[in-house]
């Protein structure tokens, strides 16, 4: 096969297609035994995760030989064209998929000099597509999206997700939790980070914080949630970085008061 011409248009479609045909594999093995492997105590992967990263990178690279790649089963690969790199994760939601807990998708972004410019995230069982170009907006298959018109955390709904290190630490990351559970509606913990930026950004809540989510948890879902209206920042406020340690998302309307909360609890 010849490379493609790259054009967004081309960089939306391949992506579209890798992260599909990951789908479908993570769709026809969710319900199967699981070869499981541990990266650390908690942390999980399985041989899903790898075939999937595996057939996304190769898809992507026969499309777009010259550029780069981050994911999280390891893929690293510095290409040498436009700067452009994709920024991978094949299975969010590992240790619901171990579970047969039906909540988990491919996220898939695309960063040129440190922009992120397009992403796309799937969720395998529900069919849902959520995509996002830069300045075009963020769509689920293929139709507009918007973040919610909710004003006040008081009735605001929320989502969050723990790090691989919740043992080690549960007190640090319960304050957070804390912080929200007595100004929040209520607060949702569905373990797929990517797909609960998705959820922000089609209006199923209204604002989500994480700590120490990585690079391939972000890069799609905080493009999508921007493009949908939505604000990303750290929890300062200063503008956020897939590299930082801190996410604090909101459809823009109740930001100020989430990290008012934040502040309170002296962060
Ligand atoms: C995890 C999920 C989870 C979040 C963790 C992530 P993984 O990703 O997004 O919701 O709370 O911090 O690491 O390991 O399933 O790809
Ligand atoms: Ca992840
Ligand atoms: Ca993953």
């Amino acid at each position: 096969m010849k490379p493609v011409q790259e054009s967004m248009e081309s960089f939306l479609s391949v992506a579209s297609q890798a992260a599909r045909s990951a789908g479908a594999l993570i769709r026809e093995n969710w319900r199967q035994a699981k070869q499981v492997h541990y990266k650390s105590a908690i942390n999980l992967v399985t041989t899903i995760d790898r075939r999937a990263e595996e057939m996304i990178v190769g898809l992507l690279l026969k499309n777009f030989p010259g550029h780069s790649v981050l994911a999280e089963e390891e893929t690293s690969i510095s290409g040498s064209e436009g700067g452009y790199r994709w920024i991978i994760d094949p299975l969010d939601g590992t240790t619901n998929f171990v579970h047969a807990y039906p909540q988990f998708g491919v996220s898939i972004g695309l960063e040129q000099a440190g922009e992120i410019i397009l992403g796309v995230v799937y969720d395998p069982l529900r069919e849902e597509e959520f995509t996002a170009v830069k300045g075009q907006g963020a769509r689920l298959n293929g139709q507009p999206v918007h973040t919610t018109e909710v004003a006040e955390l008081n009735k605001a709904l929320l989502a969050t997700g723990f790090p691989y290190d919740h043992r080690e630490n549960p007190d640090y990351y319960l304050r957070y939790f804390r912080a929200f559970m007595v100004r929040a509606q209520g607060i949702r913990r569905a373990g797929a980070a990517a797909l609960d930026l998705c959820y922000l950004a089609c209006g199923r809540i209204d604002g989500f914080w994480e700590l120490k989510l990585h690079p391939w948890d972000t890069a799609a879902g905080s493009l999508i949630v921007r493009e949908a209206g939505g604000t990303v920042t750290d929890f300062a406020g200063k503008p956020f970085s897939i590299l930082g340690e801190e996410t604090l998302a909101s459809n823009g309307l109740i930001h100020a008061e989430m990290l008012d909360a934040l502040k309170l609890m002296g962060v």
